[in-house]
């Protein structure tokens, strides 16, 4: 029997020591990825700030922290990991639709930059940092108005998207931030959206914000920097073929030439890269508790939408293999399902496998991305521990929840003592 090995580790030795559901992430494709974006871009002024929200372990973020990347944060969570990570500050962009007052008083106090995504929280931003006596620097983040041809749960820059300020109002919100004494406006943000195998879109994306860029360099307003988000997708289907980077800096850098040229401005490109850099990398890894043959073939796995919820949430596919059976023949169309008491909690639909049997293990691919960082522990299920390989080498990078975590923070009133 073979099996599957991952980072140049056997997946079936790692199961056995660190149990299962398990995920396993490989350092070397992190870092791959990574320098892929460094590469395309060097030709640019360009800096990579990851998106935390695709994978938050600080592992993770150490290691490309050290790679030289920025971070894209999303709340103070991320923010707190992203500065634990020795992310530098300067490199930190605080991004949000919704952020309280304790989310501006971090940012400010932290001194990283804030993304703004309404009047109302320009507002509130001003009226924070001036009460801290702080400047803060800010992007204004933009509904480019852009339909990109991915689901629409992850369409982020549609006019109709909860994201950012209408295109057609960017340019009066830029007046009046500039005019604001505690704000000191540098940049133009957007995210069209996640998932995008079509760079052209991108291209459109830069065409618009470049556009505004050079009308508020007419209005006497310089900006540094636009951050065009992340959004570059990954081959999920043995079929799909991923852009590269190196195609969507082809895809981008006409505009930033044409702009060059036409206004004579040239500001920082800010990419924000989340799946791109870590959806390849990482496997979960389950292992088969029963196999039943029903109306379909089914085999339940012990990880279910608890720990993966792309394929419920928006019938995502992710490649499946059996790890401890790589390379038999495929004979056999199974259906892999997961423990939760819900019927939607299905992992991979008709899918042609070796013959599978109770105690086998499934792995499913391409986890790395909003994999265990939209995990819960609903059904009163731990989280599934983490490791990091590197040249065959395994590392604990988060331990497996125990029944005292599902008891953490809960409290019962005296009354029911
Ligand atoms: N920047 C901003 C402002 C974003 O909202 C996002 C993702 C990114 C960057 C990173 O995008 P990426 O390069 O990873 O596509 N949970 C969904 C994806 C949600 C994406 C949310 N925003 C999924 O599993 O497909």
């Amino acid at each position: 029997m073979s099996h599957l090995y991952f980072g140049g580790a056997d997946v079936v030795e790692l199961a056995e020591e660190y149990g299962t559901p398990l995920y396993i992430t490989d350092e070397n494709r992190i870092i791959e990825n990574f320098r892929s974006y460094k590469t395309a871009f060097e030709d640019y002024d360009t800096d990579i700030y990851y998106a935390v929200k695709a994978n938050g372990n600080l592992a993770i973020l150490k290691l490309l922290a050290r790679e030289g990347a920025g971070a894209d944060v999303f709340s103070t969570g991320e923010l707190q990991l992203t500065k634990l990570a020795g992310i530098e500050r300067e490199k930190i962009l605080f991004n949000g639709n919704s952020k309280s007052d304790d989310d501006l008083i971090a940012a400010v106090e932290s001194g990283v930059r804030v993304s703004v995504d309404s009047y109302d929280e320009l507002n509130a931003l001003a009226s924070v940092s001036e009460q801290l006596g702080a400047e803060v620097e800010i992007a204004i983040r933009v509904n480019p108005d852009i339909s990109a041809d991915i689901n629409p749960k992850i369409a982020t820059g549609l006019k109709e998207s909860k994201f950012g300020v209408p295109y057609g109002e960017v340019m009066k919100i830029c007046r009046a931030a500039h005019s604001m004494r505690n704000i000191s406006l540098r940049g133009l943000h957007c995210h069209i959206g996640s998932q995008i195998l079509d760079v052209r879109v991108f291209g459109d994306a830069a065409d618009k914000m470049l556009n505004l860029v050079a009308s508020l360099h007419e209005a006497g307003i310089e900006l540094e920097f636009v951050d065009l988000g992340g959004g570059l997708g990954i081959g999920y289907r043995p079929e799909e073929k991923a852009p590269t980077p190196a195609e969507l800096h082809d895809a981008l850098l006409p505009a930033f030439e044409r702009n060059k040229a036409e206004a004579g401005i040239a500001p920082k490109l800010i990419l924000e890269p989340g799946r791109s850099i870590v959806g390849s990398a990482s496997i979960l890894v389950s292992r088969v508790n029963a196999v039943k043959h029903a109306f379909k073939n089914f085999v339940a796995i012990d990880a279910g939408f608890n720990l993966l919820i792309r394929p419920v949430m928006y019938d995502a596919y992710h490649e499946v293999v059996v790890a401890n059976r790589y390379n038999e023949p495929c004979t056999e169309l199974y259906t892999i399902v997961g423990p939760i008491c819900e019927a939607g909690d299905i992992i991979a639909r008709d899918r042609l496998l070796p013959e599978v049997k109770r105690g086998d293990l499934i792995a499913i691919l391409d986890t790395g991305a909003y994999g265990f960082s939209m995990s819960s522990q609903y059904n009163g299920r731990p989280r599934c521990a983490e490791v990091l390989v590197r040249d065959g080498h395994a590392d604990l990078i988060r331990e497996r929840e125990s029944f005292e975590d599902l008891l953490r923070n809960q409290k019962v009133p005296a009354r029911l003592r």
